[in-house]
Formats: C-alpha cells, sequence, structure tokens
C-alpha cells in the first residue's frame, strides 16, 4: 500500500503553459492510488481540456461551468472537505494573489478558501512576474499561513527569457506532496538515519573495491521512513538512484566515512537502519598513483574495515547510541543462524536477514525475500514481495518498537 491509496487529493490547475505537465502529474498520482480530482480554471481551459484530465485519473474533471450548475451549491464544499491535500499546479501569479486575498471568483479558489487540507502550490509564471514585490509578499503570507510552496525553478520560460518562474517538475512535485501527507505519521518527530549502498575502498586513484548492492533496499526504506512523517538522514555511497525527496544526503565512499557520518549522525538519532553493504575488507595501502600494467601483477594486502554496528553498540553514552538499530544480514548459507547471531553480537533490535543466493532475492533486483527476526526471539517470514514492500514493513515494525 502506498500513500497515495485511497486519498482524495484536489488537483488545481491554472492558466500556465505549464498546464500540460499538470497531466503528467495527475497521471503520476493516480497511478499511485490517489483519487484525483481535478478543478480547471477558466485561463487553464484555454491551455488544456477536462478530457485530458478525465482520462488520466479516471474521474471527472471539473470546470467553470460546473460552479453554475444544479449541484454547484454543494460542489466546492464537498470537494474540499473531502480532500486530504490541495495541490495547485502550476499556479499563476494571478491564482497565488487571488489565494493571498481569500479572493473567491472561479471553482478553484471558491474551493480552496474552503479546503482546511495541506495546501501545496507549484508556482509558475513569467520572469521578473515572480521577483516583484507583489508576489513575493502573496508568497510570504501564504507560506506564513502554512502553505507549502516548491519553486519555481530557474530556466528558459515561454516568453523566450531565462529565470526563475519555471514550474518544477511533476516527479519533484509528486516527493513534495508524500511529505507533505506523510506528516504526521507514526515516525513524526523521529530522526531515522538510514545507511544504503556499497562501500568503496580505494586500490589507486582510479580502482576500487566495492560490492553489488544498488542500493535499492536502503533508498526504498528512506522513502517509507519519510512516509511515515520521519525526519530522514541518508547516509549513502554512490548509487545510480536518486534520493527520496524530503530526506537529507550525506554521501560517503569507504567504510570508514560510513562510520564518522553514521556515529555522528546517530547521536541524536532515534532510529538506525544499516542497509549498506559495507566492506569487510580493504587495501591495507592505496596506491598513489595509478598502477600501471608494465609494472606487473600487484599484490594487494586487504585489512579489516571498522564495523559500524558494533561500533554502535558499543557507544558507552546510551545518548549517543539510537533507541532502536536495526541490521541486514546478507547471507548466502545457513540464514536464520548466522543472522540471529550478528543480532546478538551487533547487539541490534531487529535484523532482517536476506537469502542472496536467490535469483529474485538480494542484490541488484527489485524484489526480496526476507525474514525478520527481533532481539526478543520472535520472527517474521516475509513472501517475495517488491523492496518498496520490504521497506513498508520494516518501517511499520520498527515504529512499533519505537513505541515501546
Ligand atoms: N555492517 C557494518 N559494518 C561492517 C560490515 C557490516 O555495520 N563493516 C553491518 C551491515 O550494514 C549489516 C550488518 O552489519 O547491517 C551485517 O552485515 P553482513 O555483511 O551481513 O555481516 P558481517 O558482520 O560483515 O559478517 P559476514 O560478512 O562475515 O557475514
Amino acid at each position: 500500500m502506498s500513500i497515495f491509496t485511497d486519498k482524495h487529493l484536489l488537483l488545481g490547475v491554472t492558466g500556465s503553459i505549464a498546464a500540460y505537465k499538470a497531466a503528467d502529474l495527475a497521471s503520476k498520482l493516480a497511478q499511485a492510488g490517489a483519487q484525483v480530482d481535478v478543478i480547471l480554471t477558466p485561463a487553464a481551459e484555454k491551455f488544456v481540456t477536462p478530457l485530458t484530465f478525465q482520462s488520466v485519473t479516471g474521474r471527472r474533471a471539473f470546470t467553470e461551468s460546473d460552479l453554475w450548475g444544479g449541484e454547484a451549491h454543494v460542489l466546492h464544499v464537498g470537494l474540499a472537505h473531502q480532500a486530504d491535500a490541495l495541490v495547485i499546479a502550476p499556479c499563476t501569479a494571478n491564482t497565488l494573489a487571488k489565494l493571498a486575498h481569500g479572493l473567491a471568483d472561479n471553482l478553484l479558489t471558491i474551493t480552496a478558501l474552503a479546503n482546511r487540507a495541506p495546501l501545496v502550490l507549484a508556482p509558475a509564471m513569467d520572469g521578473g512576474m515572480f521577483d516583484a514585490p507583489a508576489t513575493q509578499s502573496n508568497l510570504a503570507t501564504l507560506l506564513e499561513r502554512g502553505a507549502s510552496v516548491i519553486g519555481p525553478a530557474e530556466g528558459h520560460l515561454a516568453s523566450g527569457l531565462s529565470g526563475r518562474g519555471r514550474m518544477i517538475e511533476p516527479a519533484e512535485i509528486f516527493g513534495h506532496l508524500r511529505l507533505v501527507l506523510g506528516r504526521g505519521g507514526g515516525l513524526a518527530n523521529k530522526k531515522v538515519v538510514i545507511s544504503a549502498g556499497g562501500t568503496q575502498e580505494p586500490l589507486d586513484p582510479v580502482r576500487v573495491l566495492t560490492n553489488r548492492s544498488s542500493g535499492k533496499q536502503g533508498y526504498a526504506l528512506a522513502q517509507a521512513a519519510l512516509d511515515a512523517g520521519a525526519d530522514v538522514v541518508l547516509v549513502t555511497t554512490p548509487t545510480a538512484l536518486t534520493p527520496p525527496i524530503g530526506g537529507r544526503v550525506v554521501q560517503v565512499e569507504t567504510a570508514r566515512q560510513m562510520l564518522e557520518a553514521v556515529l555522528a549522525e546517530s547521536a541524536k538519532a532515534d532510529a538506525l537502519i544499516m542497509a549498506a553493504a559495507v566492506a569487510d575488507f580493504r587495501p591495507k595501502k592505496a596506491a598513489g598513483n595509478k598502477m600501471k600494467k608494465r609494472d606487473g601483477i600487484p599484490q594487494v594486502q586487504l585489512e579489516a574495515t571498522e564495523d559500524v554496528l558494533e561500533a554502535v553498540a558499543r557507544e558507552k553514552s546510551k545518548k549517543k547510541r539510537p533507541r532502536v538499530v536495526v541490521g541486514f544480514a546478507a547471507e548466502s548459507r545457513d540464514l536464520l543462524s548466522n543472522a540471529s547471531e550478528k543480532l546478538k553480537s551487533k547487539k541490534m533490535d531487529m535484523i532482517v536477514a536476506n537469502d542472496i543466493s536467490a535469483s529474485d532475492a538480494g542484490f541488484g533486483v527489485e524484489t526480496n525475500r526476507v525474514t525478520l527476526l527481533f532481539a526478543k526471539g520472535k520472527q517474521e517470514s516475509l513472501p517475495l514481495m517488491s523492496k518498496v514492500e520490504v521497506a513498508e514493513i520494516i518501517i511499520a515494525r520498527l515504529a512499533a518498537l519505537l513505541e515501546k
């Protein structure tokens, strides 16, 4: 179940060329499971049609003509009252001004005035209009009232000018919306540190010793924790993934850097999830210059790296240790006995045991099959599921552990 499942979202579309991008946003939200009701202003209808939105949301899209129909007197109140969030994307300078001053002169602004759900605005306008003192003052008013304003971005504008005024991309608006919906979730006001990816230990300036971790499970955990309202710090090695919106990202490469970053961030954290595949060995000495073929085959001596979870477990001051520590066990044999041993030796509260010998679970793939082992002895075997679903379950169990 995604955070959007069965959520009622109101999407207001106003008169900007970016209105065509709102169709993409509506489609993304509908695909994620939300029920999306779209309201087009008269100016928006000059750029896009209600049919565009009906086709992607599977629901009726509302226009100005609905304001004067037989059900008009209840329509705007009904739309506003069932909304979990109202997002206006694109939001023109004109609509911003109306919202700031409480004007109610079309179906969207009337609905916005009746709305009590979180308001998310993605402004779009031409160069100069955004910086205009009137717009800035309207924005300040709306921000003070608790609206979330995302963007606009710098770039090419419809007028041919370049400047700050482009609507932020639909994927980013989608990310911000899930942050807004997650507020007040099971991890609200909790700081969760999550490590992800495979560490890289330098052999010389161009080569590293690393592993097959893609970071997918760790990034999915970061997103699930954000969806639950947590304050998330993602300590990550370089990966091909885009970090979820709303988390703070700390980039590291080596096990030593991972250790330093995790210890520093864990000091005031409520929970730590070590999903990273931390190297157990590194070259004792990285060559200062690129190793040359002509110098023959290098003999590389390895040494042990720092163990991050052991260091956290050793932390004497309780204040510096997160209340709940979760680790992973990547095993190719004796899954449960090895995981159980790690759970105890690294003093974790929960360990996610992962059989990496299966082709549909573990490194690189989209799915995972895990067993959760708890310090108190309970075990929970989960069937094959997506890493996103695994992440949601781990976060739900983590929230329960933090409640105790
Ligand atoms: N871990 C860690 N620091 C390390 C190695 C691992 O913090 N240097 C963490 C991992 O992030 C994971 C847990 O410890 O949450 C178990 O990692 P795993 O690689 O399965 O186990 P190891 O303890 O390294 O033991 P082995 O490689 O012998 O199985």
